[in-house]
């Protein structure tokens, strides 16, 4: 199973286990760290559920689409490694993905 490195806002690294198919915020949410909200459930349309994707892992990420885009259009901490958590989809190429969970805006 892919393992995925998790940065909180108070900058402790957790290790998950990310079941293929599911998404980094499902990933976080289980392991209940602090920080994540994920309001909607991972419909992208909450934004609360907005990660960092450290630069060497933003192509695997894949592409953001436009509502994605939109969303993180409202936060004032989005920048250039800013994705939805629950727009990004666990696969093996994912194993290793490092993210740090955005501060609240
Ligand atoms: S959980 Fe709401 S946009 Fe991701």
């Amino acid at each position: 199973m892919p393992q995925i490195f998790v940065t909180t806002a108070k900058g402790e690294t957790h290790t998950l286990n990310a079941e293929p198919g599911t998404t980094v915020m499902m990933a976080i949410r289980d392991a209940g760290l602090e920080g994540l909200l994920a309001l909607c459930g991972g419909v992208c349309s909450c934004a609360t559920c907005h990660v960092h994707v450290d630069p060497g892992w933003m192509a695997a990420a894949g592409e953001m689409s436009e509502d994605e885009s939109e969303l993180l259009d409202g936060s004032m901490r989005r920048n250039e490694h800013s994705r939805l958590g629950c727009q990004i989809l666990i696969t093996s190429k994912l194993d290793g993905l490092r993210v740090t969970i955005a501060d609240e805006d």
